[in-house]
């Protein structure tokens, strides 16, 4: 007698699966994430499949003699800067993103440049047919580029595909939400099928030496749509963020088991498709007007790259019982506790004024060296002065209000240098060497010398 399919309910947010339906994901929190899923596989205790007798496997030393397969140069310095130095034979990257930020541009980018210095690549569209890919070909002005291309959601298909051609250096499925695999019964995009055709794929990259990239969708809340597991399944896992009404676009690292997170790329969207930045500071600080007061410069470092921006405040009196405080570009809990330290240990009260603060450029800043930079544009906004053109800050600031030590400080002064800043106002401890940075130091030790030194609060 047939048993019948097994159906679980399986939570879209973190892939945890649950014998009957409920409103709430026990596992994340996250509410209406069940999604019924029928179970291809045998149940247990069916009887279909026995548990076959182990095979012992060699045990190893640690110290072997392993050589690392060259990397693929990818001919964008500024995908290779993220990746750690190219494309790893035999890897699966991932790369996730909103909607029409340009992942497929990028990867149709990437895949031509590999193509014309002669290795296979394909690239399966599922969201996009030929025509319109080849549409975005010609504009990008890469039509002659040999890359393999099809228009598929099938696995099946698309595994029997790859098997077929010659071995693809280089695999791009775009998206990964598209596939579907018709042993399972369940909506392309849902866990189950996200993680069977990721699984089947990274096989294929692992036992032919291709190297694998999927586009993954982002949800609202700029998490990679569905699967976090497949963050786990991959091996590196790469942002495609910036502002829409901006052109800069950054591609960040945040999980890579070749090389080092926190590392960004920087790019630009111009009509004819991304363009490499490789002097981002300089973009950054373009359209600066220096003479406005709540306008500071913050000398921060991204991976290992130092990336000069501006913050721009805005403090006026509130109308409103409860001010407002909006934030773009760094995180609000911060800019609060900021507001807090202000008021607690340099007596600058912003109660009763509202607070906007944006980050130029459309970048997204997660350091907490840039606290003494948003200081200082808050201070001069409230104070109406103007902060000196060519001053640079960082320094994190804790709750006592001390100006605390930041790592990179080398880093940060170089570039201020290069740019053309004259003087750096730091936290009062740390190891920079005023000589060696070519710049005047003005080193503090609490929130409150800043205050003092920006002037005559309202
Ligand atoms: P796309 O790569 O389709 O985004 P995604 O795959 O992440 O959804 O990018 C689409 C956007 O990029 C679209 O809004 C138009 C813009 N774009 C340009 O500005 N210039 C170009 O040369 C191309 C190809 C796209
Ligand atoms: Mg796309």
């Amino acid at each position: 007698m047939a048993k019948a399919a097994r159906v679980s309910y399986v939570c879209q947010n973190c892939g945890a699966s649950a014998p009957r339906w409920t409103g709430k994901c026990a596992s994340c929190g996250e509410w209406n994430t069940l999604v019924e899923e029928t179970d291809a596989g045998p149940a247990p205790g069916s009887g279909v499949t026995k548990a076959t007798r182990g095979r012992v496997v060699p045990l190893q030393s640690l110290r072997g003699d392993t050589r690392e397969t060259p990397r693929i140069l990818t001919g964008m310095p500024e995908l290779e800067r993220v990746t750690g130095g190219g494309l790893v034979p035999a890897s699966a990257l991932l790369i996730g993103g909103e909607p029409g930020i340009g992942k497929s541009t990028l990867l149709l980018q990437l895949a031509a440049s590999l193509a014309k210095s002669g290795r296979r690549a394909v690239y399966f569209s599922g969201e996009e047919a030929i025509a319109q890919v080849r549409l975005r070909a010609e504009r990008l002005g890469l039509a002659d580029a040999p890359v393999a291309l099809a228009s598929e959601t099938n696995l099946s298909n698309i595994m029997a595909t790859l098997a077929d051609g010659g071995r693809p250096d280089l695999v791009v499925i775009d998206s990964v939400q598209t596939l579907w695999a018709d042993t399972l019964d369940a909506a392309p995009g849902t866990v189950s099928q996200v993680r069977a055709a990721t699984q089947s794929l990274i096989r294929f990259a692992k036992q032919t030496g291709s190297a694998l990239l999927l586009v993954g969708h982002v949800t609202k809340d700029g998490q990679i749509a569905g699967p976090k597991v497949i963050e786990h399944m991959v091996d590196t896992v790469l942002y495609f963020e910036g502002d829409r009404g901006h052109p800069f676009r950054i591609l960040r690292s945040v999980k890579n088991r070749f090389g080092a997170t926190d590392e960004i790329g920087v790019f630009e969207m111009a009509s004819g498709g991304l363009r490499e930045v490789a002097n981002p500071s300089e973009l950054f600080l373009g359209e600066r007007d220096a003479h406005a007061p709540g306008a500071s410069v913050f000398a921060g470092v991204e991976g290992t790259r130092p990336l000069l921006v501006e913050i721009q405040a805005l403090v006026a009196p509130s109308a409103l019982g409860t001010p407002r405080r909006a934030v773009v570009g760094w995180d609000s809990n911060r800019l609060s506790m900021l507001l807090a330290v202000l008021d607690a240990r340099c007596g600058v009260s912003l109660a009763h004024h509202d607070v906007y603060l944006n980050v130029a450029g459309g970048l997204r800043i997660s350091e907490p060296a840039a606290d003494l930079a948003v200081a200082a544009a808050l201070l001069s906004s409230f104070s109406g002065a103007a902060l000196p053109a060519d001053h640079v800050y960082f320094g994190e600031i804790s709750l006592s209000g001390a100006v605390r030590t930041t790592g990179h400080m080398t880093t940060r002064l170089k570039e201020a240098h290069k740019l053309g800043f004259k003087r750096a106002v730091i936290p009062a401890s740390g190891d920079a060497d005023e000589r060696a940075a070519k710049l005047t130091l003005v080193r503090l030790a609490h929130l409150k010398d800043l205050a003092e030194s920006i002037g005559p609060c309202q």
